[in-house]
């Protein structure tokens, strides 16, 4: 198989920042996909619908002319969200869902949710609404070994927020175990996963590979051989409830190469090709259109799109770098080869 052609694909998890770092970012992102599930971990938080429906204008006022890109928005959850921030949100088309992050989890998520049960009133009014709870899916505790955050948050947060609230939709995002894979597959409803092109490229070797790789670093972290084949087969395999969210998140180089360097791989330069190159991997691509642009919008219950990309099988090389205000962006997989190209028609 040389050629590609499927329904314009979504993002359904993506970072793409603030002014001036949108303005480096967003046309990639938009070159490829018709809509985007956008991140509220700005600084400060995208905790209210005006500063979900402001961030919004400031994307559209970023985007290339002509672009039809959607960015759907998503409020961040507190231990201060009120249950009138969710109804404003759920009433608005704009905003599709609201974003759990375990305080500390991960970058800007220093305001996010300390205790779960804080938010009762506020999860019962997202069941109500049939409002979409996003998850960062880790468990925050020190003493927890970074690889098994995301098996000890579902033991703990995600099957007592499933068993409190059995109606409300959630998306368990950038999954990256067999464990979470599993436990997927056993739901029987409202619970879907998102799966990240590097997730499904990279195991943890890649982290550590003749040195440290900050630009393998990001959370979660990647895990074992067996997990990525367990996300490989999960992607490809058929089942509806899996679908893309690259978790593209940019930081500048500096950031990224540091003593203490930041989390975050930014995989939106060429997301659909790394998608294709993992796909490629197991030979199948019979389910790609599915996982790329019909899941995640029957999920979360909008329209397909209606346009059309085409990758064909050519290689090229990622640049080495990007530009980015005052630095450098590094994307994933700089100066290597990738096995498909996305075709741009004029
Ligand atoms: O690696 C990550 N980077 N994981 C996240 O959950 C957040 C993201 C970011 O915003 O940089
Ligand atoms: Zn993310």
């Amino acid at each position: 198989m040389n050629s590609l052609t499927i329904i314009t694909p979504d993002d359904w998890h993506l970072h793409l920042r603030d002014t001036p770092y949108l303005q480096a970012v967003v046309a990639d992102s938009a070159r490829q996909f018709g809509r985007a599930i956008v991140m509220p971990n700005l600084v400060p938080p995208v905790r209210s619908c005006e500063d979900a429906l402001a961030y919004r204008e400031r994307i559209l006022a970023a985007l290339p002319a002509n672009s039809n890109f959607e960015p759907l928005m998503t409020l961040y959850l507190t231990d201060n969200t009120r249950v009138q921030d969710i109804e404003a949100a759920s009433d608005s088309p704009y905003i599709h869902g609201a974003k759990l992050y375990p305080a500390g989890a991960t970058t800007n998520s220093d305001a996010g949710v300390t205790d779960l049960g804080r938010l009762a009133r506020v999860f019962e009014a997202m069941q109500k609404h049939r409002f979409m709870l996003q998850v960062h899916g880790e468990a925050t505790s020190p003493e927890i070994d970074v690889f098994d955050r995301e098996k000890v948050f579902i033991d703990q947060s995600l099957e007592r927020i499933r068993r409190d609230f059995p109606e409300l939709p959630i998306v368990f995002e950038h999954i990256t175990t067999r464990d979470a894979v599993d436990y997927v597959h056993a739901a029987e409803r409202n619970l879907a996963a998102t799966i990240t092109p590097h997730h499904l490229l990279i195991n943890r070797n890649a982290i550590f590979q003749g040195g440290i790789r900050p630009h393998h670093y990001c959370l979660p972290i990647a895990k074992r051989e067996q997990h990525r084949q367990a996300l490989l087969a999960a992607a490809s395999g058929g089942d509806r409830r899996f679908f893309a969210g690259t978790d593209s998140a940019p930081h500048s180089q500096q950031a990224k190469e540091s003593a203490c360097g930041c989390a975050g791989i930014y995989s939106a330069l060429s997301a659909l090709e790394l998608y294709a190159e993992a796909f490629e991997l197991t030979a199948d691509f019979t389910h790609f259109e599915n996982f790329m642009s019909r899941n995640g919008a029957d999920y979360y219950a909008l329209p397909q799109n209606q346009g059309s990309v085409r990758l064909e099988r050519q290689s090229w090389e990622v640049p080495a770098s990007l530009p980015y205000p005052d630095s450098e962006l590094i994307p994933f997989k700089a100066g290597e080869s990738l096995r498909w190209k996305q075709m741009i028609d004029d």
